[in-house]
């Protein structure tokens, strides 16, 4: 059982483990059931341990799930059916840091955030917005929370995210690839900073999860932990990556009636299309040739690349050539969406997000 309070020494070694190989003094551990689960704690810890009321979030972000999670979302889409949901959650563009300064105050108890945002269509924080946020969050006593679940595990080009810049958060959440595709898992990392720990060890019990952090669990994301530091997979996910960013910018040059921008790090890769349907349409062109590749949840013309981190370079190469070959299918619908798309009313059907789920179930229905 994953209870923390019946330790074992699965637990143990794999909370070593992680916490050894976190830069910074990132060295205290809980468990978690779920990505959702640990942002629901780290949003607890923040929030009982500064005894504020406020928590900030950014624009189109993405954080699961449950309670403080899904108030943590920055999408109405997936929130509006269960208002109300939590108080006190306001959100900021993300990048920006004046708008973090006008919104944070001394009765904010953390700003949270993915160092690259997924869902919202892979946006790369910059360092200089990262160091900021660590500045003012110091001066006003506000907890840095960094949601490393799509970004941690090697998937940027650094075992996490928040190398790139050096800038340690006060408290990181993961889990995805902390069970490697087997397993479920997730963890709250955080500081060893007097308010965190006091409240820690204060209220023991103040998050816990009896999935969370189980023995097969544990054991599991030991192992997924020692392959990727064996095999430094980081370094494959950023030459790879380099590869694959390579051939999507040669398509876009190919393609620019359709490709707006590439961007991303590592194996975390974005493809933004010129229309929101647009991401849609190419996840069905790239179906039918056998690649499964999902559109943003939070920005739908964004095709999100996250290949798994042990791609070899032949299959980097087919990954391109699948991709060419989906934008010719996708050319052909094109020759009648493009025009339809440029008046008025039918381009805002086209491009409401309801109307392409609904369009694509049908399509799949009628053998499209
Ligand atoms: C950045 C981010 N945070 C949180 C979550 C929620 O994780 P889970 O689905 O394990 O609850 C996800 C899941 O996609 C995610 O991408």
């Amino acid at each position: 059982m994953g209870s923390a309070g019946l330790l074992s020494r699965h637990k143990v070694e794999f909370a070593k483990k992680l916490v050894q190989v976190c830069p910074g003094d990132l060295n205290r551990v809980i468990f978690a059931g779920s990505g959702a689960d640990a942002v629901d704690g780290a949003i607890k810890l923040a929030l009982g341990a500064t005894g504020r009321t406020k928590i900030l979030s950014m624009v189109k972000a993405y954080h699961g799930h449950s309670g403080f999670s899904l108030s943590a979302n920055g999408k109405d889409y997936y929130k509006e059916l269960f208002e109300p949901l939590m108080p006190n959650f306001d959100f900021l563009p993300f990048g920006d840091l004046n708008a973090f300064l006008r919104k944070a105050d001394r009765n904010t108890a953390a700003v949270i955030l993915e160092p690259i945002q997924g869902e919202g269509g892979i946006h790369v924080a910059s360092d200089e917005y990262l160091a900021g946020l660590r500045r003012h969050c110091d001066n006003l006593g506000i907890q840095l929370i960094f949601d490393e679940i799509q970004t941690g595990f090697g998937r940027t080009g650094k075992l996490w995210a928040y190398e790139h810049s050096s800038v340690v958060p006060d408290i990181m959440v993961l889990a995805k690839s902390i069970g490697g595709g087997v397993y479920p898992n997730g963890a709250i990392v955080y500081r060893d900073t007097p308010v965190l720990t006091n409240f820690g060890e204060k209220n023991p019990w103040f998050h816990v999860s009896l999935g969370g952090g189980s023995d097969i669990g544990c054991r599991i994301s030991s192992k997924v932990l020692d392959y990727i530091v064996e095999n430094r997979l980081w370094e494959n996910a950023e030459r790879m990556g380099g590869k694959i960013r390579n051939g999507l910018l040669k398509l876009q040059e190919q393609n620019p009636e359709i490709i707006l921008e590439v961007r991303g790090r590592g194996m975390m890769l974005g493809l933004e299309y010129k229309h929101d349907f647009m991401g849609m349409l190419m996840a069905e062109c790239l179906s039918r040739k056998g690649m499964f590749a999902a559109y943003s949840g939070n920005a739908p013309q964004v095709m999100r690349f996250q290949i798994p981190l042990t791609l070899s370079e032949p299959e980097a190469d087919e990954v391109i050539s699948i991709i060419e070959e989906a934008l010719k299918i996708m050319k052909l619908y094109l020759i009648l969406l493009m025009p339809l798309s440029r008046l008025p009313l039918i381009g805002r059907v086209l491009n409401n997000q309801k109307v392409l789920i609904s369009s694509s179930a049908f399509l799949r229905k009628f053998g499209f």
